[in-house]
């Protein structure tokens, strides 16, 4: 029996573009989606913007514009950048909808009848300006800690302390910059704590759903039995409060019925939005029966599934409120969460200032292909929470070697006989040759780990498969049976029998290669490849198009200037705009006591300080130094002159990992010109540049000074 199966990715935010980090996601969950649809599966696959909240609200009047217009706009941009990358959603919609107005009502009064909603009074702090409630992330001020200014609502980015907003000293509204009043006003509360609510989610969250697949990863489990308690001890641990689903007017959402004034709080109808973006899929289709994937009991009898695909950092929303306001509403739950790491990019945190906040548009609009991405993910992706490190020069590297020189090479190298010696038909197969990828299928490996969404390890054993290939075609050298006379059956034989095996390996790729597959169907002339019952040999006499073009290799320049293109100025990159997760508050917490701990020397005279002469420094050249992983040699101008001319000082700078030299030609930093001269492998070292770093010199990255504008080379620094 096929499986039935909707599928969602995380609604992302209308207030932004979309970068490499939502892709993570949003790949793995289009890759699962094509796999089980090779399979012969049903599956619906919905998305759709998350476009309430203050942000959204704010953001718009900035522009001055309405939120519609943003939204509207905003929508067109993140369809276009997830089409470009094949993540190819059956319908993307807008938790701003009709459909979700309705679904948002009608589950908030089946929660109220189920005597699930509660009001009470809450203070919090209000912009007397802008006549507004202020969320933490609009209130800043000084951390209560460690008295850093400029900080957050609800954590410190210096100390990564966590406190409530009124803990702020001088706190002020960051959007008019007034000093925020405490005022009260009625909430609506989700009632979690019910013990109701907390017997079905340690249920729930540990259960496995009717596959005997577990409904959460051992690690999302581990995580919600943290939050959840056991009640095997005493009160049972658990740390459940109610959940405020309320935000008062301003705000840029859905009314609460019967409540004027009261907005639904943006995440109250946020994942509702995965069953209106289905529903309206279901009325422009006209054959999905929508209760069958959503009512809790037609769910049951029609054994349909819906599968969540989101990030780490939601999972809170998605483990928690999202089955019990489902539950309690009579609608069904979710067979499966899949939960994504973060992405990290050279195993450091995305950052503005190097260039590593790639968006996608960025991506495409400088040419790189989007399937080179989708491979390097899916390598990197075991089905697990851990965070996803986007190395780039391994992304060339494995591209390179494995897609194009293992994979497309196949083609390549007997495609041209087939359509030369043999007016294009193919001959018989060897089966000596084609039985172990028979016995790969026959295992099932493959179809195994895209099942359990490890396409790392598919994606091995799709890589042996190709090693195999190649070597049947090294051993074999159709290139000189072409020479040799009397051979033309067994070259007919070969090529054939690889151009199996390059089925195959297409077969394999296309969950993650769905471009490339196309094009490689059409070159083979054969229907859309889905997962067969059995294995089979390419026809005898079936007659093959044209070897085209299938992939270009992707070089390190490209990269490079893919980097540039996102690459803001040098000045510290504004904190995001949304609360970090926890796990990231605790790395940055444990970074920032190894710097407290470094900085920690003994004290200097002024003395000792003015011994350094340092002096306003301009690169004039910068490139990289044969057989050195980690330098740069610059060479620097300090408004020194010899004989009338200016006389340049080189320095061997390890800035390499965080540098493209020629984004550095032209630049002003600051130079140590008296330290020694050290004689290097490389050449003489004469000085030395400034460089801020983090306690191992890894991990955050290396950011080399700047002066501010004005400044020039030779003043002396002080
Ligand atoms: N709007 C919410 C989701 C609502 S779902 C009912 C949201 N939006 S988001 O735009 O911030 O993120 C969208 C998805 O991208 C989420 O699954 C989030 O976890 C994921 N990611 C955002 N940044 C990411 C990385 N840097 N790395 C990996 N995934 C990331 O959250
Ligand atoms: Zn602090």
């Amino acid at each position: 029996m096929p499986r039935k199966i909707l599928v969602t990715n995380a609604l992302p935010y209308a207030n932004g573009d979309i970068h490499l980090g939502h892709l993570v996601g949003y790949i793995q969950g289009d890759i699962w989606v094509r796999y089980q649809r090779m399979r012969g599966n049903t599956v619906h696959y919905v998305c759709a913007d998350d476009t309430h909240g203050t942000p959204v609200m704010l953001r718009a009047e900035k522009e001055g514009i309405t939120p519609e217009a943003l939204i509207g706009r905003v929508h067109g941009e993140h369809l276009r950048d997830f089409t470009d990358f094949g993540v190819a959603f059956d319908n993307y919609h807008s938790t701003h909808s009709a459909e979700n107005r309705a679904y948002a009502e009608d589950v908030y009064t089946k929660l109220q009848a189920a005597e699930l909603i509660d009001t009470r009074a809450i203070e919090q702090f209000y912009d007397p300006v802008k006549e507004m409630f202020l969320p933490d992330r609009f209130i800043k001020g000084e951390c209560p800690k460690c008295g850093a200014a400029d900080q957050y609502g609800d954590n410190c980015e210096v100390c990564g302390a966590a406190y409530a907003p009124t803990e702020l000293k001088n706190p002020h509204s960051a959007v008019s910059g007034a000093k925020p009043v405490l005022k009260t006003s009625e909430h609506y509360f989700f009632r979690l704590s019910d013990p109701r609510a907390v017997a079905f989610l340690r249920e729930w969250t540990r259960g496995t759903n009717a596959a005997g697949t577990r409904r959460l990863q051992a690690e999302a489990a581990n995580k919600m039995k943290e939050w959840l308690g056991d009640e095997s001890v005493g009160d049972g641990g658990n740390t459940l409060s109610d959940w405020d689903i309320s935000r008062d007017a301003p705000y840029f959402g859905f009314e609460i019925p019967g409540a004027p004034g009261k907005y639904f709080y943006v995440w109250l109808d946020a994942p509702i939005g995965y069953l209106a973006s289905f529903r309206n899929l279901a009325e422009r289709r006209g054959d999905i029966a929508v209760d069958e994937f959503t009512d809790a009991v037609r769910a049951e009898t029609a054994g349909t599934e819906m599968v969540h695909f989101i990030g780490k950092d939601i999972l809170y929303f998605h483990a928690l409120f999202w089955p019990a306001m489902l539950r309690f509403a009579g609608y069904r739950t979710p067979t499966q969460l899949c939960v994504n790491g973060f992405l990290t990019v050279d195993g450091a945190k995305m950052s503005k200032s190097r260039g590593t906040f790639i968006t996608a548009r960025s991506y495409v609009s400088q040419g790189l292909n989007p399937e080179w991405l989708r491979y390097y993910f899916a390598t990197k992706s075991n089905g697990t929470m851990e965070d996803v490190d986007l190395s780039l020069d391994d992304m060339v590297a494995k591209v390179n070697s494995d897609l194009v020189g293992k994979y497309v090479n196949i083609a390549s190298r007997c495609a041209g006989f087939i359509a030369k010696r043999f007016d294009g038909r193919l001959g018989a197969h060897d089966p000596q040759a084609t039985a172990d990828f028979e016995a790969a299928f026959a295992a099932g490996t493959i179809a195994h780990a895209y099942e359990e969404r490890d396409y790392g390890r598919a994606l091995r054993e799709i890589m042996r498969l190709a090693d195999l290939a190649n070597q049947y075609v090294n051993d074999h050298k159709p290139w000189e049976l072409a020479k040799q006379e009397g051979q033309e059956a067994r070259l007919h034989v070969v090529c054939s029998t690889a151009l199996t095996h390059f089925r195959d390996l297409t077969l394999y790729l296309k969950p993650v290669l769905p471009a490339l597959a196309e094009k490689v169907e059409a070159f083979l002339a054969i229907d859309p490849l889905v997962w067969p019952q059995t294995w089979q040999p390419l026809p005898t006499a079936h007659a093959i198009n044209p070897y085209a073009h299938l992939m270009t290799r992707v070089e390190r320049k490209q990269i490079d200037a893919l980097l540039d293109a996102n690459r803001e100025s040098l000045a510290p990159a504004a904190p995001a705009a949304k609360v970090a997760s926890s796990q990231q508050r605790h790395a940055e917490k444990q970074q920032h006591e190894a710097q407290s701990a470094e900085t920690a020397m003994p004290h200097i005279s002024i003395d000792d300080f003015t011994k350094v002469d340092l002096r306003i420094a301009r690169i004039v050249g910068a490139e990289h130094v044969e057989g050195a992983d980690k330098l740069i040699r610059l060479q620097l101008d300090i408004g020194e002159t010899e004989n009338g001319q200016t006389k340049l000082r080189q320095v061997f700078a390890g800035i390499k990992s965080a540098y493209d030299p020629a984004t550095l030609v032209g630049r002003l930093t600051v130079m140590v010109v008296n330290l020694a001269p050290r004689k290097m492998k490389f050449g003489v070292s004469e000085g030395m540049v400034l460089a801020a770093s983090d306690a191992d010199d890894k991990g955050a990255g290396i950011y080399i000074l700047t002066p501010d504008s004005g400044a020039a080379s030779g003043m002396r620094v002080k």
